[in-house]
């Protein structure tokens, strides 16, 4: 059997960047974690990197501002994830550069995680942070770096636990706000499983240049399904509230950072359907439960049982 791709992971201390790292130290690839040195000793994160090391993960210190540490820890492995978060998306290019002068990485996963940048009906402030996304696919692939980016839509956690609802801590049961007319589906995928999955991608040659889409069948809901299948649970019948889009757009609009780019976010994925409102084609994707159906994944009805 071919030896398993050494995996290193930037952003490895993040949000969704410990299930990544997770995930390939339990799939067997030589993991890598780079880390700032200054994190070491942050009294949450230190917890983490200890879970990384009892792992197996190997740390390597440096800083994505730091050219030479990116270079020399890039040359010690095969495969690049970069789970870097929303301010430093920009940023990639001295990632893309550091891989392009060591020359030995066989994929690079730069920090995707959500929605085809692509192909969306977002409007500001998303337009222009999907536009910076835009720019690093359109870099990585000039640089000529192979590569795979990880359309892994919603994460459940942003989400589902509050039903996409503001300023709760729990899923609502005697109202509910639904934005559009909650016919359109949406797909949230549990972050263990976009740990594993996205790990299964690096050494596949069906996933090589392409987006990975993840459409789970179990984790495809409208906002209507979704709040059925939470009254189910709870035996209730919450009061609904549909907002209408230009009504959602005028407070896009009248609303500050960040609640004007979280509201666009769910216009984008509630009202739009940006997440399922295309035809995956060969040329550009493949869909992630058709390569690897043997993964059991967490559907979203078996997701809300935790909150019942
Ligand atoms: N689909 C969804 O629902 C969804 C939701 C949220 C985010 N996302 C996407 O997921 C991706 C990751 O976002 P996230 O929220 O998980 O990220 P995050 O929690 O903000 O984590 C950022 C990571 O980058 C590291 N980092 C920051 N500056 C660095 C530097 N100069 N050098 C090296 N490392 C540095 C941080 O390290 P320290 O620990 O040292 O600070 C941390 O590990 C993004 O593309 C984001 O757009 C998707």
């Amino acid at each position: 059997m071919a030896q398993k791709s050494k995996i290193l992971v930037l952003g490895g201390t993040g949000y969704i960047g410990k299930f990544i790292v997770e995930a390939s130290a339990k799939a067997g690839h030589p993991t890598f974690a780079l880390v700032r040195e200054s994190t070491v000793s942050h009294p949450e994160k230190s917890k983490l990197i200890d879970s990384f090391k009892s792992s197996g993960v190997t740390l390597v210190y440096g800083d994505l501002a730091d050219h030479e540490s990116l270079v020399k820890a890039v040359k010690q492995v095969d495969v690049v994830i970069s789970t870097l978060g929303g301010g430093q998306i920009s940023d990639q290019v001295k990632l893309i550069a550091a891989i392009k002068e060591a020359g030995n990485i066989k994929r690079f996963l730069p920090s995707e995680f959500g929605m085809d940048v692509d192909r969306h009906h977002a409007v500001e402030p998303v337009t222009s942070f999907f536009n910076q996304k835009v720019k690093i696919r359109r870099a990585v692939e000039t640089s000529g770096i192979p590569y795979t980016y990880i359309s892994s839509n919603a994460f459940a956690g942003y989400f589902l636990p509050t039903l996409a609802q503001q300023n709760v801590t729990a899923p609502p049961r005697d109202k509910v706000i639904i934005l559009g007319d909650g016919n359109v589906p949406a797909i949230y995928v549990k972050e263990e499983d976009i740990g594993t999955f996205t790990i299964k991608t690096v050494d596949d040659p069906r996933t090589l240049n392409k987006t990975v889409y993840f459409r789970p069948r179990g984790n495809v809901v409208t906002f209507n399904e979704l709040v059925s299948i939470w009254e189910n649970k709870i035996k209730s019948t919450l009061q609904k509230i549909y907002l209408p889009e230009d009504q959602i757009l005028k407070t896009i609009q009248e609303s500050p950072f960040p609640a004007n780019l979280m509201l666009a976010l769910g216009h984008s994925m509630l009202v739009k359907g940006d997440a399922a409102n295309f035809e995956i084609e060969s040329s550009f994707g493949v869909e992630v439960t058709e390569l690897y159906p043997e993964v059991k994944y967490t559907t979203v009805d078996e997701y809300l049982n935790a909150f019942v």
